[in-house]
């Protein structure tokens, strides 16, 4: 039996689970499949349970797990603990074990959303972003880093940014297999301008496409005309390369031209290991309310049985749920709009289970 590791995390995490369970169980059903799902404890939870973000026993759970899904993790509580035992770092370390290098967060805009963003509906209406985000190297891991003393007294906080050839080839490779089989168009993200590991990411990017997939139209943008040009014509994306900082800025840019970072699910695989999480974060603010959009971790069930397992029948089953009850008008706050229906987390859920029965 496929063995799929739930950690459902702090905040909201528990209520988004909750209703991607749901839907997971739905696909059980009809798909005959069954999967053997164990939960366990993961970020600010677990530091509260076992002073630790991650316990050795949770991170081999999800070693030998075929699949890890998540819920969020962070909130107030854990914020000022020191930087190793926070909730993130829980995270971090978990996507490094793993090797899961490639971050894959789709950003589509429903049609029945297309009023529900911040920008003007003909600019987002049909744009549909893959954005891939390179996820365990780059500035997020980079050594030397820490707070020091200085010699006036003060203090220096530093990081490191560097990018091997290796790393940049094995995620831009992913990134030309997903645009081949969209539109094949790939814009690749970054700061050659300026920065020397930028402009190595921008050279192994350039040789990778030139050798390997001349068929993908390559084109590369700055960063930060990168984060103009997705809210002015955000149509003309395809897929997004970026490496795992400029990454993470930009794929909430674009989970905005959505309507709300609700909506993203995001996977992160590569060599074996694969997490599915929502992109958004453990909304502390709303937790405990059933105010939570479970789309992005409904969605995120979605791509796990997809890609971790082969199952894109059912996969299109929850797509076309989503999409069916956006159409009915079902909306929670965050996409809340006058004449449409607002409902829970719970109820939102419950209605993409139900919707997933129809043919
Ligand atoms: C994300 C989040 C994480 C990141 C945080 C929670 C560590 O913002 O997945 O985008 O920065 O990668
Ligand atoms: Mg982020």
């Amino acid at each position: 039996m496929p063995k799929i590791l739930i950690l459902p995390g702090d905040g909201i995490g528990p209520e988004v689970m909750g209703a991607a369970l749901g839907v997971l169980e739905k696909a059980e059903l009809s798909s005959g499949v069954r999967f053997d799902k164990e939960t366990e404890l993961f970020g600010g939870c677990s530091i509260d349970a076992s002073g630790v973000p991650a316990t050795d026993e949770v991170l081999s759970k999800a070693q030998s797990a075929d699949a890890v899904l998540l819920g969020a993790v962070g909130g107030g509580k854990w914020e000022n603990l020191e930087h190793s035992v926070k909730p993130e770092t829980g995270l971090l370390s978990l996507r490094k074990i793993l090797d899961t290098y490639v971050n894959l967060r789709p950003a589509k805009v429903y049609p029945a959303l297309a009023d529900a963003s911040s920008l003007k509906r003909d600019v987002v209406s049909g744009t549909d972003i893959l954005v891939v985000r390179e996820l365990t190297g780059g500035i997020y891991f980079g050594e030397p880093r820490g707070i020091e003393e200085t010699e006036d007294g003060g203090r220096r906080g530093f990081n490191t940014l560097s990018y091997s050839t290796a790393e940049i080839e094995r995620v831009a490779c992913k990134a030309f297999e997903a645009a081949r089989a969209r539109r094949g168009e790939l814009v690749s993200v970054d700061k050659s301008n300026v920065l020397e590991s930028m402009a190595l990411w921008r050279e192994t990017v350039s040789r990778v496409g030139r050798e390997r997939f001349p068929d993908v139209k390559l084109e590369h943008i700055y960063v930060d005309n990168a984060a103009m040009q997705i809210i002015r014509r955000p149509k003309t994306f395809d897929v997004l390369l970026a490496g795992n900082l400029f990454g993470d800025i930009i794929s909430d840019e674009a989970a905005q031209l959505t309507g709300s970072l609700g909506m993203l699910p995001s996977a992160s695989v590569g060599n074996g290991g694969a997490i599915y999480e929502p992109v958004h974060g453990s909304a502390p603010d709303i937790a405990g309310t059933d105010a939570a959009n479970p789309v992005a971790a409904i969605l995120s069930v979605a791509m796990m049985l997809k890609h971790s397992f082969g199952m894109d029948e059912e996969a299109g089953r929850i797509d076309r749920a989503v999409s069916a009850v956006l159409d009915e008008g079902f909306r929670t706050a965050d996409i809340h709009q006058e004449g449409t229906r607002k409902v829970g987390c719970r109820e939102m859920g419950e209605a993409v289970a139900r919707a997933m029965d129809r043919p």
